[in-house]
C-alpha cells in the first residue's frame, strides 16, 4: 500500500526524529531526510517539516543547504531554527537575542486551520537563541508568546503564508510540554498536506510479512540473537514470515551478560518457538582473556568489540550461515547519520561493517525488517506478534554488557592533595544552604559535553535533604565546579577517613560480584513495579577502598528518559531504598553505596 508520506528534514541534534515519530503517531508515515538531499527526493511527499537544530544559526551568514526545496508546490513548516530559514528565505529578519527557554503561553492572533480545535492561548516550549525580528511582504504573524508575566511578548512565534504553504513555529510543537502541540502537526499534515493517516504498526506488519517472504524466496536467515528487544522482535518477525525452520539464530556469551542471561535467552527464544536452529556459544573464557591488562574504558570497548566481531566471523563461517541471508535487528535511528550521539550501538556499528558482513550487504543479502521503526514502534509490534511484556519492554542494556560498568584502575589516585582540596572547598562552597557536604571522588568517569565524551570526576555528597534539595545541590556542584561531571549522594556509612582507588581490571570474580549487585537492584525495581516507569537502572562498581575496607563503591544510576539522549535521575521509593542499602551493603567486599544523581548531559547514562 502506498501511504501518504511527510519528509521531515534533519539540520541536527534529536530534533527531527522526535517530530518524525510524533507525526507517526498520529498515522502519517514520516521520513527522516537531510538537508542536502537532492530537490526529486521530496516529490513523493505531501509535505515538508524542517527541524530544529542545537548548532546551526539562521542569523548572518547564509545557511548551507539545498534551498531549491523552496521552489517546491509542498507545503513546508519550519520549528524554531526551520521557522527562522523560512522567515529569513522570503524577506524576513532574524536577529541574535530575545533568547527564551522553556514553557511559555502562545497567543493564537487569528483563526487559521493549523490552529483547528485550540483555544485562544495553548502552553508550548520554547528553546532558541535567535528569534525572527521581522516578515517578507507574503507573511502574516499567526501569534506571538510569552514566556512569564514578567516578560515582553516575544513577536513572530507563530507565521504563515497561505498562499506560498509556507509555515513556522518558534516553538517545538513536537516536545510534550507542548501540550496541545500533536493537534497542530495533526493540522499541518492531515489538515493543510492532506495526508490520509492510513500508516500504523498493524499495516507495517502485515505489509512487512509479504516484503520478508518476497525478499527471502526458498533461502534461509540467521541472525546475531542478544536477547535484546530488536534482536528478539526481528527473528520473531522473521520466523513468523519464514516459517522456524529457516530461521537461525546464534548467541554468544560474552561473559559479561547479566546473571543466568544467556540461560533466560535461550529459554525465551525455545518459548518463542525458534528454538529449532538456536545456536549458542560460551566464548565467556575468551572474552575474559582478551581484556586481561585493560583499564581504560575505550580500550575496553575496542577490545570487546573486536572479540565479539572475531568469534562471530568464526562461528558464522564454521556453521555455514555464509549460504543464508543475514537478519539484523537494525532500527530506523540507527540507519540514519544525525548530530546526535551515535556511538551508542558501537558493537552493531562494528557488525555492520565486519568483511563478512560487507560482502553479505555487497551481495544483496542482508535483511533488516526493522529499519523503518522507531524503538517504541519495535515494542508496539513486539507486543502485536506476542512477544511476553518483560521480554518487550526490557530496560535498554549496552551491548558490552557490563563491561561498561565495571570501571578499572591501576591503583594510582587521579587527583593530587591540593587537587583533592581545593575540589572539596569548591564543592562545599556550592553546598551552601543546603544540610549537605561532599568530596571529589579520585577517579574519573564518562561524561558528555556539547555532544562530546568527556572525562572528569563525580563528587561524593551525603546529610540529609528532600529529593528536590539533592537534585538541585548536585545541579549547583556539577555547574559550579570545573571538573566535577557528575554527583553521588552517599548510602553507605558516614564518611571519616579516605577514599583510596585499588588497582583492579575486568576478573570473573568481580563480574560475579557485580552480577549478584545487579540481580538485587532488577529484583528490587520488579517487587516495586517499577521496571517500566524507570528507563533504565545500571549498577555500576568502581574500584574504590572507603575509610579502610572493601573493594568496591557501589553505585545504582535510576534514570528517567524517552529515548537516553537525555535523562534525568529517577526518584526510587523510600522503602527500595532502604531495601537496596541492606542488601548491596552486605554483600562481601562493598566499601560503600552511592545514588547517581546526576542528569544527562553533564553525566552519561552509563558511567566507565
Ligand atoms: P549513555 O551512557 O551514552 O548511553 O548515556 C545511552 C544509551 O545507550 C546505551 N549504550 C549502549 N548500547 N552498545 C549498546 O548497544 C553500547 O556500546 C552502548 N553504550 C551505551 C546505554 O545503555 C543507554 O541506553
Amino acid at each position: 500500500m502506498n501511504h501518504n508520506k511527510i519528509a521531515v528534514i534533519d539540520f541536527g541534534g534529536q530534533y527531527a526524529h522526535l517530530i518524525a515519530a510524533k507525526i507517526r503517531r498520529l498515522n502519517v508515515l514520516a521520513e527522516i531526510k537531510q538537508p542536502e538531499d537532492p530537490t526529486e527526493t521530496f516529490k513523493e511527499y505531501k509535505g515538508i517539516v524542517f527541524s530544529g537544530s542545537p548548532a546551526l544559526s539562521s542569523f548572518g551568514e547564509d545557511s548551507d543547504y539545498n534551498k531549491e526545496i523552496f521552489n517546491l508546490d509542498l507545503p513546508i513548516l519550519g520549528l524554531c531554527f526551520g521557522h527562522q530559514e523560512i522567515a529569513k528565505y522570503y524577506g524576513g529578519t532574524v536577529i541574535h537575542g530575545k533568547q527564551e527557554w522553556g514553557r511559555a503561553d502562545l497567543h493564537i492572533l487569528k483563526k487559521h486551520p493549523l490552529f483547528e480545535g485550540l483555544e485562544e492561548v495553548e502552553q508550548v516550549w520554547m528553546s532558541h537563541f535567535d528569534s525572527v525580528s521581522s516578515l517578507g511582504p507574503e507573511f502574516e504573524e499567526l501569534g506571538y508568546t510569552v514566556l512569564d508575566v514578567n516578560s515582553e511578548p516575544h513577536r513572530y512565534a507563530a507565521i504563515g503564508s497561505d498562499k506560498l504553504k509556507r509555515y513556522g513555529f518558534q516553538f517545538h510543537p513536537e516536545v510534550d510540554d507542548s501540550i496541545n502541540g500533536h493537534v497542530m502537526l495533526k493540522n499541518f499534515v492531515c489538515g493543510i498536506c492532506g495526508c490520509e493517516p492510513s500508516w500504523n504498526v498493524e499495516n507495517f506488519l502485515e505489509e512487512k510479512l509479504n516484503q520478508i517472504r518476497t525478499q527471502v524466496g526458498d533461502n534461509s536467515v540467521f541472525l546475531l540473537a542478544s536477547g535484546g528487544v530488536d534482536s528478539t522482535v526481528a527473528a520473531v518477525l522473521l520466523g513468523r514470515a519464514l516459517g522456524p525452520d529457516r530461521v537461525h539464530l546464534l548467541h554468544i556469551d560474552h561473559g559479561l551478560m547479566r546473571q543466568e542471561e544467556s540461560t533466560r535467552v535461550i529459554k525465551a527464544f525455545k518459548e518463542l518457538g525458534l528454538g529449532e536452529n538456536l545456536h549458542f556459544v560460551d566464548a565467556s573464557e575468551e572474552f575474559l582473556d582478551a581484556l586481561k591488562g585493560a583499564i581504560q574504558p575505550e580500550e575496553k570497548r575496542r577490545i570487546i568489540g573486536n572479540t565479539f566481531i572475531e568469534i562471530f566471523e568464526r562461528e558464522a563461517e564454521k556453521r555455514g550461515f555464509e549460504k543464508f541471508l543475514l537478519g539484523q535487528g537494525t532500527i530506523y535511528p540507527d540507519t540514519i547519520e544525525t548530530g546526535g550521539t551515535r556511538r551508542a550501538d558501537t558493537i552493531k556499528t562494528h557488525h555492520n561493517r565486519v568483511p563478512l558482513i560487507e560482502r553479505m550487504i555487497e551481495e544483496g543479502k542482508v535483511i533488516e525488517p526493522l529499519a523503518e521503526l522507531y524503538k517504541v514502534e519495535v515494542r508496539e509490534l513486539g507486543e502485536m506478534l506476542g512477544i511476553p511484556e518483560e521480554l518487550v519492554w526490557r530496560q535498554p542494556f549496552p551491548g558490552p554488557g557490563l563491561g561498561v560498568r565495571l570501571l578499572c584502575s591501576d591503583g594510582s589516585s587521579e587527583l593530587n592533595v591540593e587537587e583533592f582540596e581545593s575540589l572539596t572547598a569548591e564543592i562545599n562552597r556550592s553546598l551552601k544552604g543546603y544540610n549537605l557536604r561532599g568530596i571529589p571522588l579520585p577517579i574519573k568517569s564518562v561524561g558528555v559535553k556539547a555532544d562530546l565524551r568527556s572525562y572528569e570526576h563525580p563528587a561524593l555528597i551525603e546529610g540529609d535533604a528532600s529529593w528536590d534539595n539533592l537534585l538541585e545541590a548536585a545541579g549547583k556542584i556539577y555547574k559550579e565546579v570545573k571538573g566535577i561531571n557528575r554527583c553521588v549522594w552517599n548510602l553507605g556509612p558516614k564518611l571519616s577517613g579516605t577514599v583510596r582507588p585499588l588497582k583492579a581490571e575486568v576478573t570473573r570474580e568481580r563480574l560475579d560480584l557485580l552480577r549478584r549487585a545487579d540481580q538485587l537492584v532488577m529484583e528490587g525495581l520488579k517487587n516495586h513495579g517499577l521496571l517500566r516507569e524507570i528507563w533504565q537502572c545500571p549498577t555500576v562498581f568502581v574500584p574504590l577502598e572507603i575509610d579502610g575496607k572493601g573493594s568496591e563503591f557501589c553505585i545504582i544510576r535510576p534514570v528517567l528518559s524517552r529515548r537516553a539522549m537525555t535523562a534525568t535521575a529517577a526518584e526510587l521509593p523510600a522503602e527500595l531504598i532502604k531495601q537496596l542499602r541492606e542488601a548491596l551493603l552486605s554483600l562481601p567486599g562493598i566499601s560503600g553505596l552511592g545514588y547517581d544523581l546526576t542528569s544527562k548531559p553533564p553525566g552519561t547514562i552509563e558511567w566507565e
